[in-house]
């Protein structure tokens, strides 16, 4: 699961089916006695808590490590500490500085024949766990996401690729409005079998124009501190303000991963505003890992994937 197109429109409803927050008690312990390894190469505030309290849920029992801890490619190579988690974990999942990584440690547990799922906690590439929540988010608000219209406003960077693919699978619109250079590629999407339903779009006036829904996220992402100053410079004129959301659907409702910078990307006041429903979003990461984790494990069972440590083997 590194990248929101490693699930089909109909896996990613029964996913949306399994995250609803309500019934919480009664969830299957699908993880009793079993551990997730949550690695965070970079920080992190919602996804590794969000984490946590999904895998307890479950029943499972979650261990957090730092990136500097493990020392991924300084102290061991990817592959083996890949190899080293699943010996312990009935989940890999990890927040990496290059995506690259996820897929070497998939490449490792392949080879192995481990039947232990890696899943992507936000890469420079996709934040997939992120757009289960977002896509739960507007479902739970408008009733479903089919034939809605998602307006994107600033870097299309790895939320906004999550964004538009599970959106697009939905089957939503997405108008994403970058400034030159800061847009997505031709290639984005292209491997994507469900293919996607997005404008490519420089004029943010033009993105939201009657939207249901206006999406930002940061400037400045992770590991891209050395661009900040041109970054700033590229984006003036992106910030979702209260012109900006004037310009939507009067029902629309405003949208951010977080963490938010207050006067760049979004100001307060539409961050603090009636139609900001961020806290919502935010809440919706627990109900999206658990409801993710919930069909990863059900379906390493029914195929017959499941790995069994105790054992040493796979069954
Ligand atoms: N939205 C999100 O992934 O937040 P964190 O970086 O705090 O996990
Ligand atoms: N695009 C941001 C998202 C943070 C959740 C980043 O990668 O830093």
């Amino acid at each position: 699961m590194l990248k929101i197109s490693d699930l089909s429109a109909a896996e990613l409803g029964e996913v949306l089916d399994r995250s609803s927050p309500d019934g919480l008690a009664e969830r299957d312990q699908v993880l009793a006695g079993r551990g997730v390894a949550l690695v965070f190469e970079h920080p992190s505030a919602r996804t590794r808590n969000a984490c946590e309290m999904a895998v307890v849920q479950l029943g499972g029992h979650p261990v957090t490590i730092r990136g500097e801890e493990l020392g991924i490619d300084r102290r061991e190579t990817a592959e083996d500490v890949a190899r080293t988690l699943a010996c312990y974990h009935a989940v890999i999942a990890a927040r990496v500085e290059r995506h690259e990584t996820l897929e070497r440690m998939v490449g490792a547990l392949d080879g192995a024949g481990e039947g232990v799922p890696v899943v992507n906690l936000l890469s420079d590439e996709e934040h997939p766990l992120q757009a289960i929540a977002d896509v739960l988010t507007v479902a739970q608000h408008f009733g479903e996401v089919q034939g809605r219209v998602i307006a994107y406003v600033g870097d299309a960077n790895n939320v906004c690729r999550s964004l538009v693919g599970a959106a697009s699978a939905l089957g939503a619109q997405v108008r994403v409005a970058s400034p030159p250079g800061y847009g997505l590629d031709d290639a984005d999407g292209a491997e994507d079998p469900a293919g996607w339903r997005v404008d490519k779009l420089t004029s943010p006036e033009e993105a939201v124009s009657g939207a249901d829904v206006i999406y930002t996220d940061v400037w400045v992402s992770m590991g891209q501190d050395e661009e900040s100053q041109a970054r700033r410079r590229a984006f003036a004129g992106y910030s979702v303000d209260a012109a900006m959301v004037a310009k939507a659907a009067k029902h629309a409702v405003v949208m951010h991963c977080l963490p938010a910078h207050r006067g760049e990307e979004i100001t307060a006041e539409v961050l603090e505003g009636p139609q900001s429903i961020v806290w919502q979003q935010a809440a919706n990461r627990m109900h999206a890992t658990r409801g993710l984790l919930e069909f990863l494990m059900l379906e390493a069972e029914a195929s017959g994937h499941r790995s069994d440590h105790r054992l040493g083997r796979a069954r």
